[in-house]
């Protein structure tokens, strides 16, 4: 629509161009005509008074006619002026059709990496029971922790052979644990361990005929193929029986 305005408006431009070029010339040609005139007319002196006046009047519509050149061709410096304008304008209108076009096929893409992620992201989330088998220590050193109840194991990423949870994508998790203990006189608890660092240490000692309990919970930042699992610290006991009372569990909250 624009481009076919834009013609119309170049084919008038250069209508009004030739229109021009035919008065100039025309104008031209009037004059020299009007100058052998003038020569006759001369010569022709008081006998032919109304000649005369024909040949002033005639000089008067030239100079009209040159006036008429002059502001037309102001107006048609004008017209060039609006027209470059409007071309301009097309041309700022076709970069930005060009640049929402961009954005629109960004945006898409975005739109395919955000379901790719979705849909590709491991689901990664555990929660793991300690043993049914009661009390475990004291050992003089100290022992990773092998929860053997599986709870959940979305992604494998907890291997229960093992006690140690392996981060298959690089992300930030949230780990939980409670341990609880029955055996009184004695110290019991666990460690939480990143890699080979301690990430805390969480222990009490159980002076009382009651039972008692442990619990922390952190938001880490694992690398993938990071390692996390619980130790149980040298000379200390845990429990846990079919009441589920050591529980360990984590989960991813986001990749990075
Ligand atoms: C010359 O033209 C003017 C105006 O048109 C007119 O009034 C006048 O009578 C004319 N003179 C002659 C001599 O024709
Ligand atoms: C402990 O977990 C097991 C396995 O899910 C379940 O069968 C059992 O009922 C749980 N024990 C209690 C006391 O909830």
């Amino acid at each position: 629509m624009k481009i076919q305005q834009n013609l119309l408006f170049f084919l008038e431009m250069e209508t009004v161009r030739i229109c021009v070029f035919l008065l100039l010339f025309l104008s031209q040609t009037w004059a020299e005509t009007d100058e052998l005139q003038m020569v006759d007319m001369k010569q022709d002196v008081g006998r032919d008074n109304s000649k005369c006046n024909i040949t002033v009047n005639f000089w008067a519509e030239l100079k009209e006619l040159r006036d008429m050149v002059i502001t037309s061709k102001s107006k048609i410096e004008k017209l060039e002026e609006e027209k470059s304008e409007l071309l301009s304008r097309v041309t700022t209108n076709e970069n930005k059709v060009a640049l929402s076009d961009a954005r629109l096929s960004a945006s898409e893409s975005e739109t395919e990496e955000l379901k790719r992620q979705i849909t590709e992201t491991p689901k990664v989330a555990f929660s793991v029971g300690l043993t049914d088998a009661r009390e475990i220590g004291p050992f003089n050193t100290e022992i990773t922790l092998k929860f053997s109840k599986v709870f959940t194991n979305f992604g494998q990423a907890y291997n229960t052979h093992t006690g140690v949870f392996t981060a298959p994508l690089r992300g930030v998790y949230y780990f939980r644990f409670t341990g609880f203990s029955s055996r009184t006189n004695h110290w019991f608890g666990v460690i939480l361990n990143h890699n080979d660092k301690r990430v805390s240490l969480n222990q009490d000692y159980n002076d009382d005929v009651a039972y008692a309990t442990i619990s922390n919970g952190f938001v880490l930042e694992l690398e993938k193929g990071d390692v996390v699992y619980l130790v149980l610290p040298s000379n200390h006991v845990i429990f846990d029986d079919s009441s589920n009372r050591t529980v360990f569990s984590g989960f991813l909250i986001f990749p990075l």
